[in-house]
């Protein structure tokens, strides 16, 4: 990699206000499928708090600039410098002015799908985080804010829908043409990265919502046409979302109509743009067909997400892209809460942990890790990531467990009262929670600045004479890339004391104190927190709930796991119990398999299993979760060093099998029992049982019996959805290579139109842990089914070898590494976001044993050697080579 091809960082503490401000965008969009014409005309005035006499420096990216006046003026060529990638005026009057400016692009070949683009034929924008100037030259920067009104206009036989944001003004034929137009007005003022538009051939479903106050609002979700049938839940989903955010955060809507539109080309998976979301159909389109139920939750998540942000997010939003979390992280926990409100609270919790621990977790601890908020960066696009999102969603929970519920709630009126229309700084969302409550948050805002898992050691001490329990707690955080020396963290540690009769003790620490809603406030690297009356040893279950987002080691005993796993009055730390108890197994296991030895016997984890099994006063769902097994990244990272897949493979394969053959009359059973009942809902109650029944075919195909195939041939024969049918033949295809080619061919046959559904099929079998899965990954992407310019395709097959088969992306031959390095190379020519997501892939690479560590070095290696790299890949590939 030439060294001028590294992209230079942008610096959080460079931070500067614009020195030119834009009031108002008047936008006319003549659609054409290689060369759209986009006029924009700007109002523009100097901003009393930028740099005086300033030139107006607007940015560009691949534009064709056709001409430019000033106050309607042309201007002369001496007065402005214009290229792909900017358009300075040197020296304009400094007072307000209108430029006037004319560009045209290809949306057509426009294949990076940032800016204006087509996706099956439908224009369509994406301007997140630096695309608007892919349309128009722009001070393309969130904190110009500017009041849009778009004039759209196409032919009208190809795209006879056209939307803007904000609300309808006015539509209608151009006369004497077959074209016709339409007018957006969006009267709330926005950054540049919320325009959309979007036009083509689309069908649409539409309901009323009548707001708090009494307003009617026009809802649209508009999809391909004759899918209109599928969009039914996404609807449902937003009517709740939109209710719930009137409940939960007084958050009303402010537009007359809200809009959302499915595309298939998509690089992330929604788009919050003002009034007119944009989503990756696979978040809108559900049938019990062709969607599992995690589908659905993914839906109901998605399209609250995206509706949530118009309050966090859009009516605030961000001064600049370090601030990235103050929308995003905040946002995810606002959908979290959503969820678990509309479903399974514990479950929800337990899934989001499992998400954070495989995620980013991982993140970081490894060469991309980075700050919830960074300080600096090459590339943006790179830093949508599970750091910035769920960390940060972590964050704000943790504001919320360290406040209460009414502390957080005041702090968070507080923010969307005084904040309405800034564009803020997570300083500013902190101040709010500080001022509502008077208290300081400079420790707690630690969490936004250093990177890395903190680490907390605890252990417990009984003292029978003095009936009093001390828990003495250590942190550490370890050093990550840019940051050796690191600051103790304030951590909200819930807690409860278990006593003998399962029941908790309240807590009275020794200083007179309760802890508060049972929350101990650890702020100092090491700490004691003792407790008077403790008339029993108790049985301390720590990080209840998963308050803090920390790796904790404690001296629980396999006996005190296997009782918080029976007793536990948090289902969170019952959960975790049985997973402790699983992973210390199968690390066990796993360097008996390395040192050649015999596999120890799973005694502990059966027994709780079995408990859990047998306890029907449970919820199913809950059940399900306790019920599975760590997946092999859950070991690996565990492990963390020195890691072989292959070996971590072989322990789980035998402790399922194990599992299986112990508890198959009690799996057999419950199997039984939750046979389905009726037609298919997709609500969480239904959706458990399912879980919870998939499970167990699960396990006791796991026992390789000839009976628990049968028992998953029959299941997806006899199925009438797809999460029943999809999930049979995953079982298949992992545990029954004979019955596996016949499943997989039967299901292609009937899904084959379906491009989501074949998604499934190709991100199944890229999943099989066998060497021949590389070859049969390769002869996929020559598939008619497969196709490299679609995200969605490109993710299934080789994102999901990448992400979900450590095995073979990590065989020992590096085979698995040439083949995503080779297809991040040939992608990044096309669309360089996917690419360096795709490469992320790597960033455990440095915690392999040296063999694969080796391969994995030397594919990167590769990487930073092509020429011509987009800075996108570019920045991934050195970070993790650092
Ligand atoms: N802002 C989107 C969200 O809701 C994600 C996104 C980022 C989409 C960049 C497109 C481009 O999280
Ligand atoms: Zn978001």
């Amino acid at each position: 990699m030439s060294r001028d091809a590294v992209p230079q960082p942008v610096r959080l503490g460079d931070y500067r206000p614009p020195d030119w401000l834009v009031d108002t965008v008047h936008l006319d969009v003549r659609l054409h499928p290689t060369a759209a014409r986009i006029v924009a005309r700007l109002a523009l005035r100097p901003n009393p708090e930028g740099r005086e006499g300033s030139p107006i420096v607007l940015d560009g990216d691949e534009l064709n600039l056709k001409s430019v006046t000033l106050d309607g003026a042309p201007l002369a060529g001496s007065a402005y410098v214009a290229t792909s990638t900017g358009l300075t005026l040197l020296a304009p009057p400094q007072r307000a002015l209108t430029l006037e400016i004319e560009t045209v692009v290809d949306p057509s070949a426009n294949t990076r799908l940032m800016g204006l683009y087509r996706s099956s034929g439908t224009y369509c924008t994406q301007c997140e985080a630096e695309g608007f100037r892919r349309i128009t030259y722009f001070p393309d920067r969130p904190d110009v804010l500017a009041v849009y009104t778009t004039r759209i206009e196409a032919e009208r036989d190809e795209a006879p829908v056209l939307l803007g944001n904000g609300n309808p003004v006015e539509a209608g034929a151009v006369e004497d043409t077959s074209r016709h137009y339409a007018v957006w007005h969006d009267p709330w003022p926005k950054p540049s990265y919320l325009f959309a538009l979007v036009g083509g051939k689309l069908d649409r479903i539409t309901e009323d919502f009548v707001t708090a106050t009494g307003k009617t609002v026009e809802l649209g979700i508009y999809v391909e046409p004759g899918k209109t049938a599928r969009a039914g839940y996404a609807m449902d989903a937003l009517k709740r979302a939109m209710r719930w955010d009137e409940e939960a955060f007084g958050c009303e809507y402010d537009l007359d109509v809200f809009n959302i539109v499915a595309v298939a080309d998509f690089n992330m998976g929604a788009m919050e743009n003002k009034g007119l979301n944009i989503f990756n159909d696979k978040y809108v389109l559900a049938s019990p067909e062709t969607a599992t139920d995690a589908d659905y939750a993914n839906i109901e998540a998605i399209i609250a997400h995206e509706y949530f942000h118009n309050w966090t997010g859009n009516r605030i939003t961000c001064r600049d892209w370090f601030q990235l979390c103050l929308k995003e992280g905040l946002t995810v926990f606002r959908d979290q809460e959503f969820s678990s409100d509309q479903r399974s609270r514990p479950v929800k919790r337990i899934a989001d942990v499992r998400l954070l621990k495989g995620h980013q977790f991982p993140e970081d601890s490894g060469p991309l890790a980075h700050p919830v908020r960074p300080s600096s960066y090459r590339e943006i696009n790179n830093f949508y990531t599970a750091t910035v999102y769920e960390k940060g969603a972590e964050v704000v929970r943790m504001l919320k467990t360290v406040l209460g519920d009414e502390g957080f709630r005041a702090g968070m009126d507080l923010y969307l009262d005084r904040h309405d229309g800034d564009a803020a700084t997570v300083e500013d969302f902190l101040a709010c929670f500080a001022d509502a409550n008077g208290i300081d948050l400079t420790q707690f805002a630690l969490w936004y600045a250093q990177s890395g898992t903190p680490r907390l050691a605890v252990s417990g001490h009984w003292d029978e004479a003095a009936r009093s329990y001390r828990l003495d707690v250590a942190q550490t955080l370890p050093p990550t890339p840019g940051q050796s020396e690191k600051l103790p963290m304030v951590i909200p540690l819930a807690i409860g004391l278990v006593g003998p009769d399962g029941r908790d003790l309240p807590l009275a620490l020794d200083d007179g104190s309760n802890a508060e809603r049972g929350v101990l406030l650890v702020t100092k690297p090491r700490q004691s927190f003792v407790f008077r009356d403790v008339p029993h040893r108790p049985v301390p279950s720590l990080n209840r709930g998963f308050s803090a987002p920390v790796k904790l080691s404690s001296d629980l005993s396999t006996a005190d796991l296997l009782f918080l796993a029976r007793h536990d009055s948090d289902p969170f730390n019952r959960f975790d119990a049985t997973q402790t108890l699983a992973l210390s197994h199968l690390l066990e296991a796993t360097s008996a398999v390395r040192a050649g030895g015999e596999q120890p016997a799973p005694d502990a984890l059966v027994e709780a299993l079995a408990a859990t099994l047998g306890d029907t006063s449970l919820d199913p769902a809950f059940v399900a979760q306790a019920l599975s097994i760590p997946s092999e990244a859950d070991v690996a990272r565990e492990i963390g060093e020195d890691v072989d897949p292959d070996a971590i493979h072989a322990a789980r394969t035998r402790l399922r099998h194990a599992v299986g053959e112990a508890l198959a009359p009690a799996l057999e059973a419950v199997y039984a029992r939750h046979a389905p009942t009726g037609n298919y809902s997709p609500d969480a109650a239904s959706a458990g049982r399912r879980a919870l029944r998939n499970t167990c075919l699960d396990l006791l195909a796991a026992g390789g019996t000839a009976k628990g195939i049968a028992r998953a041939q029959a299941h997806f024969g006899a199925a009438d959805n797809m999460t029943d049918r999809f999930f049979a033949l995953a079982v298949l295809a992992h545990a029954a290579p004979d019955a596996r080619e016949d499943a997989l061919a039967a299901f292609h046959r009937q899904f084959r139109a379906d491009p989501l559904v074949v998604d499934k099929w190709l991100a199944l079998q890229a999943q099989i842990a066998e060497p021949q899965t590389l070859e049969r990954v390769r002869d996929l992407t020559g598939h008619a089914d497969f196709d490299w310019s679609n995200p969605n395709r490109v993710r299934a097959l080789i994102g999901t070898f990448a992400g979900l088969n450590p095995t073979q992306f990590h065989r020992a031959d590096g085979a698995g590494h040439d083949l995503v390095a080779g297809a991040v190379m040939d992608i990044d020519g096309r669309n360089p976001q996917l690419a360096a997501r795709l490469l992320a892939a790597f960033k455990s690479w440095r915690s392999l044993e040296p063999v694969r560590r080796a391969s994995a070095e030397a594919a990167l290696r590769r990487v930073a050697g092509k020429p011509s790299l987009s800075p996108d890949v570019t920045d991934i590939v050195s970070r993790s080579l650092d």
